[in-house]
């Protein structure tokens, strides 16, 4: 529930969740990623959802050059 419930809802979650998916495509066009250890990730329970026990590391393996992107 991250944008809460009810009357009081956030009326940004969906311009938040639009920034989201075009702020992970355009690192995602840039940079390659990997965990910082190969070796698997414990999980923990964090409030209702499960996460990585140490938090998420993540290292940059490669930079791809930047490639212009026409939007219509
Ligand atoms: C990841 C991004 C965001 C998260 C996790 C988030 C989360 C929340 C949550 C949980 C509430 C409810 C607070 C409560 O119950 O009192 C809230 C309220 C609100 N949010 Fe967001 N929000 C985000 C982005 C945005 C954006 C982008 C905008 C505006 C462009 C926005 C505008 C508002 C406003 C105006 C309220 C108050 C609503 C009210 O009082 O009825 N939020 N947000």
């Amino acid at each position: 529930m991250p944008f809460g419930g009810g009357a009081r809802r956030c009326p940004g979650a969906n311009l938040a969740m639009l920034e989201m998916r075009v702020i992970l495509a355009t690192v995602l066009r840039r940079v390659r990623l990997a965990p910082d250890r190969p070796q698997p990730e414990k999980r923990k329970a964090h409030h209702v959802t499960i996460v990585p026990d140490r938090g998420v590391r993540v290292v940059v393996t490669a930079r791809l050059a930047a490639t212009p992107r026409v939007v219509s």
